[in-house]
């Protein structure tokens, strides 16, 4: 099978020097061609961008895709850790995380990057905020706060409190993260347990998948006054712009942030890995506009 029999509708005929996509599934969806297709098209690159829809068999399509010259990949859900075992390295961040989304061509496969994290924190810097010595408040304990976490120890926050329903996930990747970095600044909470959070200024992180699509249900924490902590607050969600968190934050006088910017900057860390190039943030400000255009305007 070749790999443009992957490809979704609208793009098997694309015609291009260089090709570059995403793999998963669902993928119909996907907003990625508009950032890597804008940045392609701005800077004179004939190469396009094509998702490919995988519903079975991962290996067997990286292996096409290696062998058809893809330059490079992203990979959403549910593939970010699947994908590891057919990877000829991992970066050691992706590794610590346990999600690879960018695989970049070598001569001998693919080598898988994370550029989730670093395209969090760089949205959250473009923004005038500041993750050293920070204190960090996140709501979730998914895979996506997985790398949150990574991120803010990373980056050199002071204390990180992770609150979620079940608190066994928030453990745990308190547990693992503490340990990758020798700290003990990570510390998991049920959601019954919030007001524990000693009175303080903190940035919260909204990492559960509350609010996704519709807008619909209510934030982790449904109490209005723990919010007044929130100096900022960052939703990974875009979608809708303005979550129930968001709403919640900018209430009770904290900056809100939704989470397409983040979604900016991990596809243009990508494509900067991919091609070997650096993004201006004039480039960077236009794609952004074309992403609002398209996911807003609907
Ligand atoms: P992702 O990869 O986007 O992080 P995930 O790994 O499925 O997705 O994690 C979803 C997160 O949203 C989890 O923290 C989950 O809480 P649990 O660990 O207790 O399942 C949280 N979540 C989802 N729906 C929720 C709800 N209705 N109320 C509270 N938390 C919810």
């Amino acid at each position: 099978m070749s790999i443009m029999d992957y490809a979704i509708e609208g793009y098997k005929n694309v015609q291009a020097k260089q090709y570059i996509g995403i793999f998963g599934n669902p993928i119909k969806h996907t907003l990625s061609p508009v950032i890597h297709d804008t940045l392609s098209k701005s800077l004179g690159v004939d190469e396009r961008y094509i998702p490919f829809h995988i519903t079975d068999n991962l290996k067997a399509a990286v292996e096409s895709a290696y062998d058809e010259g893809i330059l490079g990949l992203n990979i959403t859900v549910p593939y970010k850790q699947e994908i590891m075992p057919y990877l000829v390295d991992i970066d050691p961040a992706a590794k610590a995380i346990g999600a690879v989304n960018t695989l970049v061509r070598t001569d001998v496969g693919y080598m898988g990057y994370n550029t989730d994290m670093p395209g969090l924190a760089k949205a959250i810097f473009s923004e005038g905020m500041e993750l050293k010595d920070s204190k960090v408040v996140m709501l979730g304990a998914g895979g996506a706060a997985r790398a949150v976490a990574y991120m803010c120890l990373y980056y050199g926050a002071k204390r990180v409190y992770i609150i979620n329903r079940t608190f066994e996930k928030a453990k745990s990747i308190a547990d693992d993260i503490n340990m990758e970095f020798g700290k003990d600044c990570i510390i998991p909470l049920s959601s019954r347990d919030y007001k524990s959070i000693p009175e303080d200024r903190y940035i919260f992180i909204q990492c559960t998948s509350v609010g996704l699509h519709n807008g619909d249900g209510l934030p982790l924490v449904d109490d209005r006054g723990f919010y007044q902590m929130a100096e900022c607050g960052v939703d990974l969600i875009y979608n809708p712009a303005k979550t129930p968190f968001l709403q919640l934050i900018e209430e009770m006088g904290g900056k809100a942030f939704n989470g397409l910017k983040m979604l900016l900057y991990q596809g243009i860390m990508a494509y900067e890995l991919w091609n070997q190039v650096e993004i201006s943030e004039e480039l960077a400000n236009i794609v952004y506009s074309e992403l609002k255009n398209t996911v807003y305007s609907k």
